[in-house]
This record gives C-alpha cells, sequence and structure tokens, in this order.
C-alpha cells in the first residue's frame, strides 16, 4: 500500500521503516529540513537499535522515502499516520497544536478515501477532532479517521513495532479499519478493533498503569529499607505470580521519558475535566516525584550530610539505558538538585551528547565514568547503562576523594561493592 508518515521522531520514523520493510511503499514528512537531509543521506538521527540497517534498506529498495512538508508526503497514500508530537501543555493537558496543524496542512491534498490515522498519543475525542479539522480545512468527504495508538519503547522500537503484544484500531468505518489492519500483514500479533474512544483510552491507560506499576514498586523498595527486606526478593516473589509478572518491577530513580511523565498528566487533566479525581495515578506521581528526591537525600548522605561544596560523578543522563533521549529524565532532574543544593556535578553519560551540553550547562560533562569519577566525594549511578557494570571498580576508587557509591539502578552486587571498600548504597536493598 502507499503510505504517508508525518514525522519523522522515535515514532514516525519507526513506522515508517518497518511499514517499508514490510513491503510498503513509504513516503515519511518532517518540518525539520536538517533532518530530512540527513535521512536521505541514510543517516540516522537518533539512537534506536536496528534503524540504521532498516533505514538503508528502506532506502536501498526505494520503498522508503523522505521530504521535508506534509502534503508533499500525503498526495498518492492511502492511509496517512500523524506521528508528530503531543507534548504537555502548560494546563497539564496534551497539546494537540502539531496534530491539528499537520491536518490543516494536508486537508486540501488528501485524495479521496484516504485514511489518516492518529498513531500519536492524542486523548479521547481526538478522532473526531482530527475528522473535523479535516473538513474545516477541505478534505473530500471521503476521508476518514482511525486511531491505532503506538506501544513501542524507545531503544527497542523497531523490535517492538515488529514484534507487538497487540495491534489497537479505533475506528468507526469498518473498511477503513481493516485497510489499516492490512498494513500489519506479516505481523502476528492480535488485532483489537475498537471505538476510537476506547483505542485513545488504551493508550493512556496502558502508560498510566506502567508507571503505576514502577511507582508500586518504588513505593515498596522504600518499604523495605525501612523494614530491612531486599526489594530484588520481593519483585522476584511477587513476579512469579502469573498476574503480576516481572516485567516493570525494577526499583528506580523513577520514572521519565518523552511519555510517561506527559501522558499520566494529560489522562489527570482529562479525569478532572470529566469529573473524577483520579486520586491513585496521582499518588503514583508523587511517590515518583518523592523518588527524585530520596535519591538526592541518598547523594547527600553518601557524601557526609551536605552537598555544600561536595563533588559528585553522576553516570548516565538518559531516562532510561540504550536510548539518547533525555526528555524528562528523572537524571536531569537530580542533576539540578545536586546543583542548587551546592554540589559541583561531573557527568558521563555515553548517548546523552549536545543535547546535555545545553539542558545542562552548569554540569562539567565528561569522557568517560572513570573520568566523571576523578576526585569525587561519591558517584551516583543514575541510568542502567550496561557498561557501568563492567569498569575496572579498584581504578575507579583510586581516583575518588571517597569511595562512595549510589546505585540508584540497582545495577552492581552489593556484596562486591562492599568488599572493594565502597561505602555502597541501592534502592531498597539492605
Ligand atoms: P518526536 O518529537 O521525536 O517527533 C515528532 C516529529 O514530528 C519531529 O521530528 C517534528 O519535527 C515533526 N513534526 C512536527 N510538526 C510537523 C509538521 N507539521 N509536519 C511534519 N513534521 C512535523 O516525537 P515522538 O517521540 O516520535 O512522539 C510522537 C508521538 O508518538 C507523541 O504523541 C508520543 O506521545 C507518541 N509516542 C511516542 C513514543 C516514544 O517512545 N517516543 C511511543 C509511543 C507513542
Ligand atoms: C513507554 C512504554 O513502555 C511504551 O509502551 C510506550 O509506547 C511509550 O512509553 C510511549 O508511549 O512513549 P518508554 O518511554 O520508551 O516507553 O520507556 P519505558 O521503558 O517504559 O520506561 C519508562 C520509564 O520507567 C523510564 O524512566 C524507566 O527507567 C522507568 N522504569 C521502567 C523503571 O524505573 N523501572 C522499570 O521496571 C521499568
Amino acid at each position: 500500500m502507499k503510505i504517508a508518515v508525518i514525522g519523522a521522531g522515535y515514532v514516525g520514523l519507526t513506522t515508517a521503516s518497518c511499514f517499508a520493510h514490510l513491503g510498503h511503499d513509504v513516503i515519511c514528512a518532517d518540518i525539520d529540513a536538517e533532518r530530512v537531509g540527513r535521512l536521505q543521506k541514510g543517516e540516522v538521527p537518533i539512537l534506536e537499535a536496528g534503524m540504521p540497517e532498516l533505514l538503508a534498506e528502506g532506502l536501498a529498495s526505494q520503498r522508503l522515502r523522505f521530504v521535508v512538508g506534509a502534503p508533499n508526503a500525503v498526495r498518492n497514500a492511502e492511509v496517512v499516520f500523524l506521528c508528530v508530537q503531543t507534548p504537555q501543555g502548560d494546563d497539564g493537558a496534551a497539546d494537540m497544536k502539531y496534530v491539528e496543524a499537520v491536518a490543516r496542512e494536508i486537508a486540501p491534498v488528501l485524495a479521496p478515501n484516504t485514511v489518516v490515522v492518529n498513531k500519536s498519543t492524542v486523548p479521547v475525542g481526538s478522532t473526531l477532532f482530527v475528522q473535523r479539522v479535516l473538513s474545516e480545512a477541505g478534505a473530500t468527504d471521503g476521508v476518514s479517521v482511525a486511531s491505532n495508538p503506538e506501544f513501542l519503547r524507545e531503544g527497542q522500537a523497531v523490535r517492538d513495532f515488529l514484534n507487538p503484544d497487540r495491534i489497537v484500531i479505533g475506528c468507526e468505518n469498518p473498511e477503513s479499519a481493516v485497510r489499516v489492519s492490512e498494513l500489519y500483514k506479516g505481523i502476528h500479533a492480535p488485532v483489537l478493533v475498537t471505538d476510537p474512544a476506547s483505542a485513545e483510552m488504551i493508550k493512556y491507560a496502558a502508560n498510566a498503569f506502567l508507571a503505576t506499576k514502577v511507582s508500586f514498586i518504588n513505593a515498596i523498595a522504600s518499604m523495605c529499607e525501612a523494614v530491612d527486606a531486599d526489594v530484588r526478593e520481593v519483585a522476584l516473589g511477587i513476579g512469579y505470580d502469573a498476574r503480576i509478572g516481572f516485567q516493570f518491577l525494577h526499583p528506580g530513580p523513577g520514572w521519565g521519558g518523552s511519555c510517561f511523565p506527559k501522558d499520566v498528566s494529560a489522562l489527570l487533566y482529562a479525569a478532572r475535566n470529566a469529573g473524577y479525581e483520579f486520586e491513585l495515578l496521582q499518588g503514583a506521581v508523587d511517590v515518583n516525584r518523592a523518588q527524585y528526591e530520596r535519591m538526592v537525600t541518598k547523594v547527600r548522605d553518601a557524601v557526609g550530610g551536605s552537598l555544600a561544596g561536595a563533588v559528585v560523578g553522576v553516570w548516565g543522563l538518559t531516562f532510561k539505558a540504550d536510548t539518547d533521549d533525555l526528555r524528562d529524565s528523572p537524571a536531569v532532574a537530580i542533576c539540578k538538585r545536586l546543583l542548587d543544593e551546592g554540589a559541583t556535578v561531573q557527568a558521563y553519560d555515553p548517548a546523552a551528547g549536545e543535547q546535555a551540553r545545553r539542558l545542562l550547562p552548569a554540569v562539567d560533562l565528561r569522557a568517560d565514568a572513570y573520568d566523571a569519577a576523578a576526585g569525587a566525594d561519591a558517584v551516583v549511578l543514575l541510568t542502567e547503562w550496561d557498561e557501568f557494570r563492567w569498569v575496572d571498580f579498584e581504578r575507579v576508587g583510586a581516583a575518588m576523594r571517597k569511595r562512595a557509591l549510589v546505585d540508584a539502578r540497582n545495577l552492581l552486587d552489593p556484596a562486591a561493592m562492599r568488599r572493594r571498600g565502597f561505602n555502597y548504597d541501592a534502592v531498597g536493598r539492605r
């Protein structure tokens, strides 16, 4: 089928490359001309496993093309995927201005019978909203709108897209729903066709549930610290229960990223608007904020009670490992808190790059984990990059002012760290 994908970010680029891989003819558009130029040359602007190979394959087969400007992509498309950002607005709701702008741009050039699909995460009512904007802006009557939320995770976007747990399609028009589902031929997953409002709610419910699950295990970790239990044992013990499962039970510095915070906020806003106080979800947010603060307290304790004048080495800045994304990263928030209390912060992240310099101008960015630890009163490990497991801790310890390490991801072995003479603290562990 002929597909247009609008937005070449994490979701758009993955959607476009994967559909080309599945044999479709894809044109992907972005407004960022530099990004489009790089993609046309085969350069992947984000860190995403498997993406360079998929992009090269798509460009070589000419099934994948990149253009500047949405109207240039949609003219002959049978299905158009909207994959633009829906950031948190000032009031906490999802900001729909990018989705609306694209709908207005493409309306006059859409072929009759095109299906426009919201793949961006959008609030309940957005399928109808886009339909209305398209009509107002001159789309022909045959154009229909569907919801097809995306559940991929950054860092494993390609794998998740090609091996999803399910495909959700929300659409009032059965023919359009069939057309969207046919695009996924070759992917083995249950397809749930439902009404647009339910499809939109499924996406928010999924992210809110996962964020709540992480907050739950972080709260249990705090309890474990208070009663001298080990959260890793507890997570294992409850995870064996198939109704609970092992995933999303890793305690850490709190959840962040480009989606959980904004989507939870948007759902809380929608609930309040609907006259429902979603206290459970608000509780998950409160636990999350407190978790950031607990990490700051651990670092303060590790340096001897006051951060003023202390040197802190930070390992990891991205919101989780295997991505270069710093959006709403707990590590960034924690660095800012350490700076606020007067610490000198020297940080290393394998992927954060230039963006980190812009976001954290007061942080001294170092070339590797050893350099970030040199002369530090404590190191805090904030992102679970695998390479931090394999550093030479003798070398790290020798370079530090004091051997103190706060492992906010429970990545390291407490006994081994103590054997090496580190004052070692983790999350929810004895
Ligand atoms: P992103 O910011 O990485 O990408 C959005 C892209 O859209 C940008 O490159 C931007 O330049 C482009 N764009 C904006 N307006 C445009 C226009 N008028 N014409 C053409 N291009 C335009 O965002 P993302 O992380 O890919 O997220 C996109 C949506 O998908 C969001 O709603 C998000 O909630 C949702 N989502 C994201 C993920 C994820 O892991 N990142 C997963 C599932 C769902
Ligand atoms: C998340 C969801 O997992 C995806 O299904 C969804 O499509 C996506 O949001 C989205 O809508 O954008 P992602 O943001 O890539 O994906 O990251 P996750 O792997 O879910 O992690 C989110 C946050 O929770 C990270 O800060 C991570 O470190 C934290 N986390 C996750 C934990 O602290 N513990 C865990 O056990 C799992």
